[in-house]
Order: structure tokens, then sequence, then C-alpha cells
């Protein structure tokens, strides 16, 4: 089982020395919400490429930035620019911001992603809670990273959502007037975006959006027992439910049309934590 806190204890060392408070809510920024970042009172960023053993995210979207950051008098951790299975990194360097986070006394986290639409109701630009996730196709790498060695530990995904959490952020979108869809996202580890066939499985099994972060990093929190809830921004309607041909382009820009209310809905939800 892998020791994350012999692993990078350097990392969080060399975070710990520069931090100008210890954050109440981590929020990580999913592909083209990353702007979330500027509309906040930055106190502290710290460029993920000054940290040792951190990973370089090589996705367009995604600045390599810890940000501790302040809004509503709370103390933040942003991170942007997430680390991804399909750059080709392992489990434990994508938890990387959440193993962070925890040693920083954080307890709660946001997780926000880019997703593609399954439910046949959902268009793109809208935002979906996570009411469970689907994360069967990394099990194996979830049990070299979290370890069967604890009973609590091995049940605590059920905590999954935090469903005060969750309670706030509905909260958040019906003061806002924001629609918030629920439903379940479903993992897929990339590198490509799906096949239309895998997309009908995934509808089949009740998967409503689909993507490529986000389950593990929940899992793992949880499984440290952090309160954890995850907003989808829907950018696009997975493969073969639309003609259009599905590109990252697609995801970013609809990633723009929507981060107005994503800041409302994320502000607001802030707020009332
Ligand atoms: N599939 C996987 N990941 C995604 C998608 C998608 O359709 N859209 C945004 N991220």
């Amino acid at each position: 089982m892998l020791n994350l806190n012999a692993k990078y204890r350097n990392t969080v060392e060399t975070v710990a020395k520069q931090i100008p408070f210890e954050p109440e809510i981590c929020i990580v920024l999913g592909s083209g919400l990353g702007d979330f970042a500027e509309k906040v009172e930055t106190i502290k960023s710290i460029a993920t490429s000054s940290l040792p053993q951190y990973p370089i995210s090589t996705v367009q979207g995604h600045h390599g930035f810890l940000h501790f950051s302040k809004y509503a008098d709370k103390k933040l951790m942003i991170v942007q620019g997430r680390i991804h299975f399909y750059e080709g990194y392992s489990i434990s360097q994508c938890v990387l911001p959440i193993h962070i986070a925890s040693k920083l006394n954080c307890c709660i986290i946001i997780l926000t992603n880019a997703a593609g639409g399954v439910n046949p109701n959902f268009k793109p630009g809208d935002l979906m809670l996570a009411s469970s996730m689907n994360g069967i196709n990394i099990k194996k790498e979830l049990a070299s990273l979290i370890g069967l060695t604890s009973l609590e530990k091995r049940n605590s995904f059920l905590d999954f959502p935090s469903k005060d959490l969750s309670e706030k952020i509905r909260k958040a979108s019906l003061e806002e007037k924001i629609l918030l869809r629920e439903g379940v996202y479903w993992l897929t580890k990339g590198p490509s975006y799906e096949t239309p066939a895998e997309i009908k499985m995934i509808s089949k099994f009740g998967g409503d959006a689909v993507g490529m972060s986000t389950v593990h990093e929940a899992i793992y929190a949880a499984s440290i027992g952090l309160k954890t809830a995850s907003i989808s921004c829907i950018t696009n309607f997975a493969a073969g439910l639309s003609p259009q041909k599905l590109s990252h382009q697609e995801v970013i820009e609809t990633a723009e049309m929507v981060k107005k209310d994503f800041e409302r809905l994320v502000k607001k939800s802030i707020e009332l934590i």
C-alpha cells in the first residue's frame, strides 16, 4: 500500500512553509473553470511547478497553481490545474492536491469538473451536483492507495457526497436561482473521449454525466474523513448523443459560457458553509 505521507512529505512541507493560513475549504477547479480563482481575493499563489514531486499539468485550460484565497471570510485553497490519469499520471499523483489540503487541516472539499451529459434531459451549460459516482473501473488502483487495512476506511465512501455539504450547494442554487441538476457522475479514464457504444452502456447503467476526473479524488477525500461534494459543468452531449464531433475546444467554450453561473453558485455555497 502506498504511503502518501512518506512520498509527499517534502511537497507538503514546501507548501506549509509558504501558506498565509490553514484553509477551511479546498476547491478543485475543472477544465475551463479555472477563472474562478481570479474572482476571489488571492492572498498567496504557489506555482505547482515550484513544488518538489508535483506533477506538471499538461492540459489546455489547466494552470498549475495552489491559490490561498479569501471569500466571505472563509479561507480557501483553490487548486487550479488538475492532474489526470489521461496525462499518464498515477492515482497517488492525481490525489496529491487533496492530500496537501488534508495535511493543511482542511476538512471540506468541493470538486468541480467539466463533464459530458449522458442523461437525455441534460444540455450543455447545465450544472449538476453529484448524487453519487461510479468509479468501478478504478477499484484496483484505489485499493493500492487507500488499502484494505481498515474497515472504517473501506466504508467511508458511503459518506460521499456529504449530505450536509450537498444541502448547502442546493440551497445556494435556489438562492441564486440557478438550475442545478443532480445525477450520477461516471468516471472513464480516457485518454480519449468515450465511444457512442460506451456511452450507451453508461446510460443503461444509470450514469447521468461522464468525465475523466473527480471520482478518485472524492473517494480518497471521503476515506480520510473530509466532507466532499462535486459540481459538474455539463459542457457537451456525450458521444453519440449529438451529431457534432466532440472536442476539448467545445468543452472549454461551454465552460466559458457557464462560468458566471458557476461562479455565483460556488460563491453562494462558500457563504453558506
Ligand atoms: N467525456 C469525458 N470527459 C469529458 C467530457 C466527455 O464527454 N466532456 C468533458 N469532459
